[in-house]
């Protein structure tokens, strides 16, 4: 065992005194006893408009349904019943522009209001029970009022990054065959507009389901609207339709609650679909116990609404546990590199959860910006989306977290909807491990022949039990679902992710073993960089990897073979960076490229990323023997 896998940082007693969680084990052990009587206890502190019939059915595995036969709705648990209360009064969200200069705030009360609001409006647009809504809004409360108020009228959101191209965002929206868009005029990028309402006309050209499209005036740029199909958000919440009570409809627990769309070893990404019953309990539990939340709690998860993150510990988990969530539209270096400090002062955040990437580039600016803030509101930080290197955990620890905030690194997916592996605070953490599988989970690391392997050795990471925010499907694609996650070690559920486990039961997650890289905590397909590049017309062929990366973990790297006639050249790299940003996203733009005559391949045409690796990384490039033949 390395030196790194014996640093252990212990909770301090005030911390551990007040969790909810103070003996783990016991928790982790009862857990482990009778996992599908500990989901229904946790259920059981959540409202269900009719109770279930049965915890978990698993009949149909791996088509697993959880709370089956009862009747619900995550708006009910993360809206109405605050309501009952004089909770009705606290902050639900408190909400920061990019440049500091505007705040809104918004109390269960007046959230409950904005979410009505939004849903009479989707209704009078003639959005079902079942009809999917593709949201494209940059980190706004709006944001927040859509993605609930699809909830709550019982109709299924499927939220675009905003940061993803026409392209990309057209493609989504034809799959899921979405009838509303809801969108801004533009999003601040960095003191810049980025403009939203121009990409959607571009996705929505072709798009043969889109009737409606929602604009939320945001920036105040001047954009193009369509007499019949754009309308301006704030004058439909002045009409007749937005005013009123919505009810919030109580579906089926294993009705759809949304799509995420998210990148896969191959193709085109998957949507992966998530339902009201198991999700709730799954998040609920998860932030409560991993964060130790309390009502009192001033919540920043710095991540965007448009991935799971966003889904899961912004939206929906600090809402059901009644929480006051604190969102910034911006970036954690914008307009100055203590931004984030000067907002946890301020505003008492109590918990900080963010991603390495951004902890790496904070800690490049040095103690004194954080320093110079008084930092003491903070209770506990989180770190999540790749792995942390122990440098920025110590870091994060020492500095920000002022060597008594546990640090709690949270490993999950989003297909898993929830965390998997991580500690609750009372736990002692190790620097670079995620911690242990959840209570309820087991995780196994196996070899190719799907034998456990020894302690400290490196193998597929799966998971062994079901658990209830797990995804039920991919949508409209049952049969990726059972291949991609549930092949290749039967009843197992395979990650994608290679990792160790220490002698104290601790998991150390290495990375990806399939096609997906991690760029700054994005989950980018080498597949969609690859035909991003194709698209050019310079390009014939184009490999892309992803090499480390210091700041964003992994960068990519494209090799690529060019059309007749073209030379490779600094300006080329930069105008396929440009051509990549704008068929895919800004987040996908390789960072360096290499123009060979040929790509290794198999025999079999399958390009051998390792060599591209060891070539980019100038190492040796090992057995070349599978090489394709001249
Ligand atoms: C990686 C993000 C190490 C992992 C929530 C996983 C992590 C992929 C961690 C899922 C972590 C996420 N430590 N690696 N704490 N968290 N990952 O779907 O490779 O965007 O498979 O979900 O991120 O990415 P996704």
């Amino acid at each position: 065992m390395t030196s790194e896998q014996q640093e252990v940082f212990e909770p301090p007693d005030e911390i551990v005194d007040k969790a909810w969680i103070s003996d783990w084990q016991a928790a982790e052990a009862a857990a482990a006893s009778d996992p599908v009587s500990y989901w229904a206890e946790r259920a059981g502190e959540l409202e269900w408009s009719k109770p279930w019939d049965k915890v978990l059915d698993d009949r149909k595995a791996p088509f697993f349904k959880w709370f089956t036969g009862a009747k619900t709705n995550i708006v009910t648990n993360a809206v109405d019943r605050h309501l009952k209360s004089a909770r009705r009064n606290k902050l639900a969200l408190i909400w920061v522009s990019e440049d500091n200069s505007k705040v809104r705030t918004f109390s269960y009360f007046s959230l409950n209001r904005e979410v009505e609001q939004m849903a009479n409006i989707l209704k009078a647009m003639g959005v079902e029970k079942g009809d999917v809504v593709t949201i494209y809004l940059p980190r706004i409360p709006e944001i927040f009022f859509a993605m609930l108020a699809c909830a709550k009228i019982g109709a299924i959101h499927s939220v675009v990054f905003a940061g993803y191209s026409a392209e990309a965002l057209g493609t989504r929206i034809d799959d899921s065959e979405s009838k509303v868009v809801i969108t801004a005029d533009g999003s601040w990028v960095n003191g810049k507009v980025f403009a939203l309402k121009d990409i959607v006309d571009e996705a929505v050209k072709f798009s043969p389901t889109v009737e409606n499209v929602i604009v939320v005036a945001n920036t105040g740029t001047e954009v193009a609207m369509d007499t019949i199909r754009d309308h301006w958000y704030h004058e439909l919440t002045r009409l007749p339709i937005a005013k009123g009570h919505c009810e919030t409809v109580q579906v089926d627990a294993e009705d759809p609650l949304f799509i995420l769309y998210t990148s896969g070893s191959t193709g085109k990404p998957k949507a992966i679909l998530h339902t009201h019953g198991g999700y709730q309990v799954g998040t609920y539990t998860t932030l409560r116990y991993s964060f130790d939340i309390k009502p009192e709690d001033r919540w920043w998860c710095t991540a965007d609404p448009g991935w799971v993150t966003g889904h899961s510990y912004l939206v929906y988990g600090p809402l059901l546990n009644g929480a006051t969530v604190f969102m910034a539209e911006g970036s954690p270096t914008y307009p100055y590199p203590d931004i984030n400090w000067q907002l946890i002062e301020y505003y008492g955040i109590t918990g900080f959860y963010t991603a390495p990437t951004a902890i790496r580039t904070l800690m490049r600016f040095g103690d004194a910006w954080v320093t110079k803030h008084d930092l003491s509101s903070l209770r506990l930080l989180g770190s999540v989306g790749e792995p942390i290197n122990p440098e920025a955990w110590r870091w994060f620890h020492r500095v920000v977290g002022q060597g008594h905030c546990p640090i709690i690194d949270t490993w999950w997916q989003t297909e898993t909807g929830m965390f998997q592996i991580t500690t609750v605070p009372a736990m002692p953490q190790k620097p670079g491990s995620a911690g242990r599988p959840v209570f309820g989970q087991q995780a196994a690391i196996l070899d190719e022949a799907g034998n456990e392997v020894p302690d400290g050795t490196e193998g597929f990471l799966v998971l062994k039990n079901p658990w209830p925010a797990m995804m039920r499907t991919l949508f409209k694609d049952p049969d990726r679902y059972i291949s991609t996650y549930w092949s290749k070690y039967p009843g197992l559920y395979l990650t994608g992710d290679a990792a160790k486990r220490d002698a104290d039961g601790y998991i150390w997650v290495i990375g990806r073993t399939d096609d997906v890289i991690k760029v700054s905590g994005h989950r980018l397909g080498t597949a969609e960089v690859e035909s991003a590049l194709v698209s050019h017309p310079g390009v014939v062929e184009a490999a892309a990897i992803g090499l480390p990366h210091e700041i964003k973990g992994n960068a990519i790297h494209a090799s690529v073979i060019l059309a007749n006639g073209q030379q490779p050249s600094r300006e080329l790299e930069e105008e396929l960076r440009t051509h990549v940003a704008e068929t895919l996203s800004p987040i996908a733009k390789p960072d360096t490229f290499d123009f060979p005559e040929k790509l290794p391949k198999t025999r079999s045409g399958k390009i051998m990323r390792r060599v591209l690796r060891a070539r980019a990384l100038g190492q040796d490039e090992g057995d070349l023997s599978t090489l394709e033949s001249d």
